[in-house]
Protein backbone atom coordinates (compact mmCIF):
# COMPACT_ATOMS: atom_id res chain seq x y z
CA UNK A 1 0.00 0.00 0.00
CA UNK A 2 0.76 3.78 0.19
CA UNK A 3 1.29 5.72 2.89
CA UNK A 4 1.09 9.43 4.30
CA UNK A 5 4.03 10.35 5.89
CA UNK A 6 4.96 13.34 8.10
CA UNK A 7 4.82 16.03 5.30
CA UNK A 8 0.83 16.55 5.89
CA UNK A 9 1.26 17.33 8.84
CA UNK A 10 -0.91 20.86 8.95
CA UNK A 11 -0.50 21.11 5.22
CA UNK A 12 -3.61 18.51 4.26
CA UNK A 13 -4.01 19.82 1.14
CA UNK A 14 -6.35 16.94 0.09
CA UNK A 15 -5.96 16.59 -3.27
CA UNK A 16 -5.25 13.04 -2.56
CA UNK A 17 -9.12 12.05 -1.53
CA UNK A 18 -10.16 13.30 -4.76
CA UNK A 19 -8.47 10.65 -6.98
CA UNK A 20 -8.33 7.74 -4.61
CA UNK A 21 -10.64 4.48 -6.49
CA UNK A 22 -11.67 3.15 -3.10
CA UNK A 23 -11.76 5.96 -0.72
CA UNK A 24 -9.79 5.12 1.87
CA UNK A 25 -8.30 7.96 3.08
CA UNK A 26 -9.31 8.72 7.15
CA UNK A 27 -8.91 12.50 8.54
CA UNK A 28 -7.31 13.71 11.91
CA UNK A 29 -7.05 17.36 13.27
CA UNK A 30 -3.71 17.77 11.66
CA UNK A 31 -3.21 14.92 8.61
CA UNK A 32 -4.19 12.27 6.77
CA UNK A 33 -3.85 8.55 6.89
CA UNK A 34 -4.42 6.15 4.35
CA UNK A 35 -5.79 2.66 5.50
CA UNK A 36 -3.28 0.53 4.72
CA UNK A 37 -5.55 -2.77 3.93
CA UNK A 38 -8.02 -1.00 1.95
CA UNK A 39 -5.64 0.77 -0.36
CA UNK A 40 -5.10 -1.02 -3.72
CA UNK A 41 -1.68 0.41 -4.69
CA UNK A 42 -2.83 2.20 -7.59
CA UNK A 43 -0.29 5.05 -7.07
CA UNK A 44 -2.62 8.05 -8.44
CA UNK A 45 -2.98 9.99 -4.90
CA UNK A 46 1.18 10.04 -4.75
CA UNK A 47 1.57 12.98 -7.54
CA UNK A 48 -1.40 15.03 -6.50
CA UNK A 49 -0.27 15.47 -3.09
CA UNK A 50 1.52 19.45 -3.43
CA UNK A 51 3.40 18.18 0.30
CA UNK A 52 5.07 15.09 -1.30
CA UNK A 53 3.62 13.86 1.26
CA UNK A 54 2.16 10.33 0.16
CA UNK A 55 4.95 7.37 -0.35
CA UNK A 56 4.48 3.75 -0.97
CA UNK A 57 5.22 1.55 1.77
CA UNK A 58 8.34 0.01 0.08
CA UNK A 59 9.86 3.23 0.43
CA UNK A 60 12.66 3.53 3.43
CA UNK A 61 10.80 6.51 4.51
CA UNK A 62 7.83 5.41 4.64
CA UNK A 63 8.69 2.20 6.76
CA UNK A 64 8.08 3.52 10.62
CA UNK A 65 4.57 5.46 9.11
CA UNK A 66 2.63 2.18 8.04
CA UNK A 67 1.72 1.43 11.39
CA UNK A 68 0.77 5.02 12.63
CA UNK A 69 -1.52 4.53 9.18
CA UNK A 70 -3.13 1.73 10.31
CA UNK A 71 -3.34 2.73 13.70
CA UNK A 72 -5.19 6.26 13.08
CA UNK A 73 -7.36 5.03 10.22
CA UNK A 74 -9.11 2.37 12.45
CA UNK A 75 -9.74 5.36 14.62
CA UNK A 76 -10.67 8.72 12.75
CA UNK A 77 -13.23 9.39 10.11
CA UNK A 78 -13.26 9.02 6.39
CA UNK A 79 -12.74 11.68 3.80
CA UNK A 80 -13.45 11.44 0.48
CA UNK A 81 -13.93 15.01 -1.15
CA UNK A 82 -11.16 17.68 -1.65
CA UNK A 83 -12.03 20.64 1.40
CA UNK A 84 -9.97 23.71 1.72
CA UNK A 85 -6.61 23.32 3.27
CA UNK A 86 -5.24 25.18 6.34
CA UNK A 87 -5.71 28.78 6.38
CA UNK A 88 -1.27 28.57 6.98
CA UNK A 89 -0.91 25.36 4.90
CA UNK A 90 2.01 26.53 2.51
CA UNK A 91 4.30 28.01 5.47
CA UNK A 92 4.17 24.30 6.74
CA UNK A 93 5.17 22.75 3.83
CA UNK A 94 8.29 21.46 3.95
CA UNK A 95 9.26 22.07 7.64
CA UNK A 96 10.73 19.02 9.39
CA UNK A 97 10.38 17.41 12.25
CA UNK A 98 6.76 18.10 12.26
CA UNK A 99 5.50 14.90 13.93
CA UNK A 100 6.79 15.80 17.19
CA UNK A 101 6.26 19.55 17.29
CA UNK A 102 2.80 19.30 15.53
CA UNK A 103 0.95 15.99 15.42
CA UNK A 104 -2.29 16.00 17.74
FE1 LIG B 1 -6.07 5.33 -2.92
FE2 LIG B 1 -4.55 4.41 -4.90
FE3 LIG B 1 -3.56 6.17 -3.17
FE4 LIG B 1 -4.05 3.67 -2.39
S1 LIG B 1 -2.52 4.32 -3.92
S2 LIG B 1 -4.56 5.53 -1.27
S3 LIG B 1 -5.87 3.18 -3.58
S4 LIG B 1 -5.21 6.53 -4.63
FE1 LIG C 1 -1.98 15.45 3.04
FE2 LIG C 1 -1.01 15.68 0.63
FE3 LIG C 1 -3.33 14.60 0.94
S1 LIG C 1 -0.83 17.18 2.25
S2 LIG C 1 -4.13 15.62 2.72
S3 LIG C 1 -1.44 13.80 1.72
S4 LIG C 1 -2.74 15.97 -0.67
Amino acid sequence: PYVVTEQCIKCKYTDCVEVCPVDCFYEGDNMLVIHPDECIDCGVCEPECPAEAILPDTDGRAEEWLEMNRQYAAAWPNLNRKKAAPADADAFKGVQDKFKTYFS
